[in-house]
């Protein structure tokens, strides 16, 4: 038996008995990969590698408020790739709507934009968008909401919407670099005190303050990380378990070894 299978039978077991009652989730761009949507910094295949098209001053410039102020147009050409709609939860997703199922979901942080969580069941009070979504959209200026259906009409144009009201930019609520994460974020940022499972998957964890939330779990909470690499500071406790490799793989992993797996794929292709 490899290492990583016993850390896997040990998480496994540590739910099965019933030790985890409150499960706090964190996810990035990697659950969202197998639906499609690229992530940012993997190497080939990220957003950030594949931008020479939109000819920016630096990748993140594409996220960037200051820089979406003087050329919003970039940032639109990618919208309209990235728009929700198109894409189809992962088992990962159904993985977390399995795990608010059970009751056992304290919380899930995301800093996906893509709203595939929501897609998969998972319930708005368990969600804590911590980069935003594309769900509401309001002028940088003068912050008035502007209608969905004029925004997805903008988005498959590939025009740049204007504010109804004073003529400013209007951009999705999403948290762009140089902008504060919602309020929402900084209400639930203790939640992870409270856990006795702590989940972290598909993210690089280079983005702060989002990358500091593993760190507020208490010694001796577990803490599991499901990544293709190593992240942030998880594996420098002696209760951190790297379950490396693809995150659908090792959901399945998991869920089998807690007896999930066939409920887990039902959920999944429903
Ligand atoms: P990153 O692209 O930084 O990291 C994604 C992580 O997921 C990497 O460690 C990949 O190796 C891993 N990964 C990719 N596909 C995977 C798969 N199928 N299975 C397992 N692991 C996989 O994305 P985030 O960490 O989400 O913010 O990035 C954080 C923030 O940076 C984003 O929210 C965005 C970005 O700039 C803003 O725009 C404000």
């Amino acid at each position: 038996q490899t290492l990583e299978s016993r850390t896997l039978d040990g998480i496994a077991n540590y739910i099965k008995s019933g030790r985890a009652q409150r499960i706090v989730v964190m996810t990035g761009a990697g659950t969202s990969t197998s639906a499609g949507i690229p992530d940012f910094r993997s190497p080939e295949t990220g957003l950030y590698a594949n931008l020479s098209r939109l000819n920016l001053p630096y990748a993140e410039a594409v996220f960037d408020i200051s820089y979406f102020r003087n050329n919003p147009l970039p940032f639109y050409t990618l919208a309209r790739e990235l728009y929700p709609g198109k894409y189809r939860p992962t088992i990962t997703h159904s993985f977390i709507r399995l795990l608010h199922d059970k009751g056992l979901l304290l919380k899930l942080f995301t800093q996906n934009i893509d709203c595939l969580e929501r897609e998969a069941g998972v319930p708005d009070e368990a969600i804590v968008e911590a980069h935003g979504s594309f769900a509401r959209q309001s002028c940088i200026e003068c912050r008035s909401p502007y209608p969905d259906d004029s925004m997805r009409e903008m988005i498959a144009t590939g025009d740049v919407p204007h504010c109804e009201e004073c003529g400013g930019l209007v951009k999705p609520e999403i948290v762009f670099f140089g902008e504060q994460l919602p309020a929402a974020f900084f209400l639930n940022r203790m939640k992870p005190a409270e856990a006795d499972l702590c989940i972290v998957m598909g993210t690089s964890l280079t983005v702060q303050p989002f990358a500091s939330l593993p760190g507020f779990c208490a010694e001796g909470t577990p803490r599991v990380l499901i990544n293709k690499e190593r992240a942030g500071s998880l594996g420098s406790r002696a209760d951190d378990v790297l379950l490396l490799g693809d995150c659908d793989e090792r959901v399945r992993d998991l869920a089998r070894a807690c007896g999930w797996l066939e409920e887990l794929e039902t959920l999944w292709a429903k």
